[in-house]
């Protein structure tokens, strides 16, 4: 398939129709972050200030992802952040999988532009669709996985981590080991 360069790919995702999100949602929030990262970090999908903003991870689980970002020595602008689905689902429920196949090609042409090293699953929708579809994200997060020239990585999502305090050292691990894969990438000089 042929990618979409990003103006015809912004312009296409933020008038889909594809699915019935687009009936419901304000903005569809396409991602935001440097274009030439290498370390992208997708979510499940806008919750309602990301709908209002059109912003992904604006909201306080937004807010827990730039302190961890900031954490591995970086800033937001540094990285990519997208979603599996680029508009809300009602009520923040996990997508469907008519709705998160619908989009998933926005964003995988999305990840062919940028070419990161490293993509951070945040959660069980991400990993379902980035890593594995019948994996348990408390069973594989933390644990590196090398495909197609990427490392793949899952955690828990930062609005489980508000939910449930004993998310919040494993999350901060996790990062750790981010930051530890991107040292290890640039003293190779593979960043
Ligand atoms: N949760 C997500 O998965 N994505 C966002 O952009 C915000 C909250």
């Amino acid at each position: 398939m042929a990618w979409l360069n990003w103006d015809d790919l912004e312009k296409q995702c933020c008038q889909c129709t594809k699915c019935a999100l687009s009936q419901s949602r304000k903005k569809v929030v396409f991602g935001e972050g440097n274009r030439n990262a290498s370390l992208i970090f997708v979510g499940e999908g806008p919750g309602a200030d990301e709908d209002s903003t059109g912003r992904p991870f604006v909201g306080r689980a937004g807010q827990l992802l730039t302190k961890g970002i900031e954490a591995i020595g970086l800033k937001r602008e540094d990285v990519f952040i997208a979603n599996i689905v680029k508009c809300r689902p009602p009520g923040n429920r996990v997508p469907l999988e008519e709705e998160a196949q619908a989009c998933i090609p926005y964003l995988r042409n999305q990840v062919a532009l940028i070419k990161p090293r490293i993509i951070v699953c945040l959660g069980a929708t991400a990993m379902k669709y980035i890593i594995d579809n019948n994996a348990r994200i408390s069973e594989i997060r933390g644990q590196w996985i090398e495909r197609k020239g990427y490392w793949l990585i899952a955690t828990f999502h930062p609005a489980a981590l508000l939910r449930d305090e004993s998310k919040k050292i494993p999350f901060w691990q996790d990062l750790k080991k981010v930051k530890e894969k991107i040292n290890e990438l640039s003293a190779g000089n593979l960043l």
